[in-house]
């Protein structure tokens, strides 16, 4: 069974309990981040806790605990759990003041409610998909307008993976008026006579942590990179697609809306940028 955190306790999963009256379980009232583990260390973890402090100050919310501290609430959750590969989700609502309402409650006697778990998944860096791509499928993005703010509402891209797998597909990405967003829970690329095109960041997509360490590594790699938006037409005439995101690192997209890219096998530049980051970033893992 697994150890949890909830709001400065550590406890058997079975035990953790939050109120129904807690502004997430609600309105989706809360943030979340998730962080790759790799050999029991975190990976690109400053940036997770820089994105938290933003997502709570787009919001309004307060700091659940000093970020020192969640360093070592995560370190003590791999420990406890004994994780070597996987992944640590942690989630910050605006918490409960005992009835539901619209209207905040009063930050000074609402203290914000902080819960982290674990996700053991052995072998996570060396997964299978990585040599075989994933196929893709188009959809309307129908999300809200602050898809910068990593919010607890994932009920539309929850839809759009089962829209992919009713297609016997992976993922979904999003378009919104004729231009791919980004998928239903990565960031999304792709490659054109090596040049590296991905939407350019904005209140339309997250600021994903794994996006800006890529395209840090391409450009030092002397990579071509081009930050704009592109339409599933341009994707399906690309060379190669990739997703990037905490839990999928670099992974190759070989297929959209039944077109193959490429020769319907992972590219040279994704694979060259998953080895990248996954070397680079275990250097500098935590
Ligand atoms: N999802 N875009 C969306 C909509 C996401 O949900 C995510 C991450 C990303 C990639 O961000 P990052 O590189 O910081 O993980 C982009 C996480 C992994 C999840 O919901 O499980």
């Amino acid at each position: 069974m697994r150890t949890v955190y909830v709001n400065g306790d550590y406890l058997p999963e079975t035990e953790a309990k939050v109120s129904i009256f807690d502004r997430a379980f609600l309105m989706a009232d809360g943030v979340y981040e998730v962080t790759s583990v790799l050999g029991g260390k975190l990976i690109d973890f400053p940036g997770h806790l820089a994105r938290l402090e933003r997502s709570l100050n787009e919001l309004d919310m307060k700091k659940p605990a000093a970020f020192d501290d969640l360093l070592e609430i995560h370190r003590e959750l791999v420990r406890l759990n004994g994780i070597e590969d996987g992944l640590i989700y942690l989630q910050v609502t605006r918490g409960s003041d005992g009835d539901r309402d619209f209207v905040f409650p009063d930050a000074e006697t609402t203290e914000p409610t902080l819960v982290m778990f674990t996700q053991s998944k052995p072998g996570l860096a060396d997964s299978p998909q990585a040599k075989t791509g994933l196929k893709i499928i188009s959809i309307d993005d129908l999300r809200w307008g602050r898809r910068d703010i990593k919010t607890v509402q994932l009920l539309y891209p929850s839809m759009g993976k089962m829209m992919a797998k009713k297609a016997g597909c992976d993922d979904a990405w999003m378009v919104e008026d004729g231009f791919v967003t980004e998928g239903t829970s990565n960031n999304a690329y792709i490659v054109k006579d090596g040049k590296i095109i991905t939407r350019e960041l904005s209140n339309d997509i997250l600021h994903g942590i794994t996006r800006a360490a890529v395209l840090k590594f391409a450009n030092e790699a002397q990579m071509v990179v081009e930050e704009r938006p592109f339409t599933i037409d341009e994707a399906k005439q690309a060379d190669e697609g990739f997703v990037t995101s905490a839990s999928a690192f670099v992974m190759p997209v070989v297929e959209i809306d039944g077109t193959a890219l490429g020769g319907g096998t992972p590219g040279p530049v994704a694979t060259r940028l998953r080895e990248i980051y996954l070397e680079e970033s275990l250097k500098a893992a935590v």
